[in-house]
């Protein structure tokens, strides 16, 4: 693999839409996806299939991913993924990409979706905030449906959540977050993105984190995922970088973020990751210069009513 280059998992459709208070029309959701392909983004994390009667969000929010998959156009050198927390997450996208496309009947090709994402967290109180079930009953959980989406030819990625602080239990021992790490690779997981869910990184601390999960795990197939809630974002992808870290998730726009929840802001913006990469002559993963992608965060931005949180977004267009 060349080492000059960087791969970005765009999580702006999932991550940042997620926790929007207001419905956002599948088609608006579709058009997001569709104008970050156009852009040159060739991975996209494009919603999730999660219980709308346990996430209230999910009722209003995820719960049209099903619509946005219909809706979405193919593009060849885009990869598309769903988040799934469970054997039901996976039947309901297996039902969607088994559609019959006979020549005789009208029906659409299925979506365009290779790969689901899964995810754990490095803390039982996480675990059970975000799905019910303590860490090792979460790992029991997903094992099999890994092992089906496998079966079914998907790629499976794994995500472990609060690698740096959790919210209910503080500072996070990395032993645990290397542990799950480890697990989620034993089940088939070809990446194992590594989320700052409270964005509480600093490079030290993402840097002590990373040596320990590099102990059990080989550098290459690890991601990360950080939220930029103290702006610490793109100082902690550079020195993830630095540690041999070649994929970062991001978000257009900054998406993310929930404005009746003090605090919580969304990943880091998409704009922001390839700005700060491009002068480095890292960033080969899109071809087009990043001014297409600040206009989608604008645009997304503008359609939820606010600005774009995207530093260099903003600095682009004010030009
Ligand atoms: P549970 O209540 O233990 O599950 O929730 P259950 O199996 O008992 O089901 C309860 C009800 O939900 C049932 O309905 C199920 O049918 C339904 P009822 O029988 O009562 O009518 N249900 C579903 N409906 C649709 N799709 C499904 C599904 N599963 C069950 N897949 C569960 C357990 C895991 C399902 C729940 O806790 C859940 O959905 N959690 C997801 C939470 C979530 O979406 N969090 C955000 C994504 S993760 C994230 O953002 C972190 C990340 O970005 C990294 C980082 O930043 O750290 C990835
Ligand atoms: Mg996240």
């Amino acid at each position: 693999t060349n080492p000059n280059f960087v791969k970005i998992v765009e999580v702006g459709p999932r991550d940042g839409l997620q926790n929007e208070p207001r419905p956002i029309p599948p088609p608006i959701k579709a058009e997001l996806i569709n104008k970050l392909a156009i852009a040159g983004i060739r991975n996209i994390e494009a919603g999730s299939f999660v219980s709308p009667k346990w996430v209230p969000q999910a009722r209003t929010q995820m719960a049209g991913t099903a619509e946005v998959l219909a809706l979405i156009d193919s593009f060849p050198k885009t990869g598309y993924s769903v988040l799934v927390p469970n054997q039901k997450g996976l039947d309901d996208l297996l039902a969607i990409l088994s559609t019959s496309t006979s020549p005789n009947s009208h029906a659409k090709p299925p979506p365009p979706v290779t790969e689901i994402a899964i995810f754990a967290s490095a803390t039982d109180s996480f675990s059970r905030a975000n799905t019910n079930v303590s860490i090792s009953g979460s790992l029991e959980r997903l094992a099999p449906v890994a092992r089906r989406a496998l079966d079914a030819g998907l790629k499976v990625r794994g995500y472990v959540s609060v690698v740096v602080t959790c919210p209910f239990s503080g500072r996070v021992d990395p032993r645990r977050v290397r542990d799950v790490s480890r697990e989620l690779v034993q089940m088939g997981c070809y990446e194992v993105s590594l989320g700052d869910t409270t964005g509480a990184g600093t490079p030290a601390s993402i840097r002590g984190m990373l040596e320990e999960v590099a102990k059990e795990v080989d550098v290459g197939i690890l991601a990360g995922h950080f939220h930029d809630t103290n702006g610490t974002a793109t100082a902690n992808i550079m020195t993830a970088l630095d540690f041999g870290l070649r994929t970062f998730d991001a978000s257009v726009g900054g998406l993310g973020g929930c404005p009746y929840s003090p605090g919580a802001t969304g990943n880091v913006a998409t704009e922001d990751v390839v700005y700060a990469l491009t002068g480095d002559k890292l960033f080969g993963d899109i071809g087009e210069p990043y001014t297409r992608l600040a206009e989608i965060g604008e645009w997304i931005s503008g359609v939820l009513g606010r600005e774009t949180t995207s530093r260099a977004g903003k600095a682009l267009l004010a030009r």
